[in-house]
């Protein structure tokens, strides 16, 4: 069975292009929020295989789009290292921080990594024989620099000063931790795999407050190791790589990491991504999150546009973030029929 996804990432132009949301499953739809009240923290939800399982198929029920995401979360990997991580209810993650060679030693290693996300390999797995077979299954995880935010500043945070200076004054140190991630983030790649995930795609959310000099050495490097080692084992699987807020980087980012596809956030100018991106990858996204919680006139309008200039070459339709709660289910409807050229 053709998977319409995996032909857009081998650089097929498909009319209408394959369609996911980052975050589709999650609190805007009732019946995420209603299972994850049955779970007592956010962590133990994504341990637990029947509801991670659940949720990663109820968008696909709803909206029969053309990739599910494996539901769990990029701050898995510091739980797994060994570095406290919990989630407070309406205060986002919080993390013991980590800000030195020191504590990354006595706190950090690679050893129970495999043991501790057995629960998230088996969710894998099952959503392999469960999913769709017109549906491809995406793995993920987040990239190291964007991990590395949450483990030094021990949550999130608006600027990244903390770890931004920590990574000029002690590159030693910084350099060791992005390391651990690149080793463990493979490692943790390379077994979804096996255990059935078609595509990966790795999230740098936070790679947009680097300077350029920065976005070579912590975003596009450690990503160029993390492909290089996946493709050692699978050479086959397609990778996504989804700088966020990368500018004009997009292109050095794509060119020597060698990503199969580039996640564009909203900000990328469209016919740019055409004339320079598209010729070199797959694209995908780019619609505003916030143009789908509005929805109307201006989000139509809006769809058409990426449609008309990035639909004439490989592409696969997305946000240019994930979905916020407070998005209408209807208008997700709304953006499903448009790009479907049913509307
Ligand atoms: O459909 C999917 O995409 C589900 C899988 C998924 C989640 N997180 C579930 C989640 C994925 C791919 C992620 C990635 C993720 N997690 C990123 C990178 C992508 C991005 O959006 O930038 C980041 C930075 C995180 C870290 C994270 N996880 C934060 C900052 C938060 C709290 C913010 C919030 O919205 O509350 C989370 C929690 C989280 N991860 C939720 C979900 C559905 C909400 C928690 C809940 O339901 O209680």
């Amino acid at each position: 069975m053709t998977k319409r996804f995996l032909q857009a990432l081998k650089g097929e132009t498909l009319n209408p292009p394959p369609l996911w949301l980052m975050r589709q499953a999650g609190r805007y739809l009732p019946e995420y929020r209603e299972i994850r009240a049955s779970a007592k923290n956010f962590l133990d939800f994504c341990y637990t295989p029947d509801l991670a399982v659940e949720v990663t198929l109820q968008p696909l029920r709803r909206y029969g789009f053309d990739a599910a995401i494996l539901f769990s979360d990029i701050l898995v990997i510091p739980d797994a290292l060994g570095q406290k991580v919990e989630f407070v209810s309406g205060q986002g993650p919080q993390l013991a921080p980590i800000k030195s060679e020191a504590e990354l030693e006595a706190i950090l290693n690679l050893d129970g990594l495999h043991e501790h996300l057995k629960p998230v390999y088996t969710t894998v797995h099952r959503l392999s024989k469960e999913i769709p077979e017109t549906t491809a299954l995406i793995g993920f995880a987040g990239a190291p620099w964007t991990v590395a935010t949450y483990m030094v500043e021990g949550k999130g945070s608006k600027t990244y000063e903390e770890i931004r200076s920590i990574a000029y004054s002690d590159p030693v140190f910084f350099q060791r931790l992005i390391d651990m991630l690149v080793e463990a983030t493979s490692l943790y790649l390379i077994e979804q795999v096996h255990q059935g995930a078609e595509c990966l795609q790795v999230f740098d959310s936070w790679a947009g407050v680097l300077s350029e000099r920065q976005f070579h050495t912590w975003s596009i490097e450690p990503m160029t190791r993390i492909v290089e080692k996946v493709r050692a084992v699978h050479a086959e699987v397609p990778i996504i790589g989804f700088p966020r807020g990368a500018g004009p980087l997009y292109e050095a980012y794509v060119r020597e990491t060698k990503v199969d596809g580039v996640g564009l956030d909203h900000t990328v100018p469209l016919t740019w991504a055409r004339d320079v991106l598209q010729p070199l990858t797959t694209v995908q996204g780019t619609l505003d999150n916030l143009l789908l919680v509005a929805g109307g006139e201006a989000m139509d309008a809006e769809i058409k546009r990426i449609l008309e200039t990035l639909g004439s070459g490989p592409f696969i339709f997305n946000l240019g973030h994930g979905i916020v709660p407070q998005t209408p289910p209807e208008h997700v409807e709304r953006l499903c029929a448009l790009v479907r050229g049913e509307a």
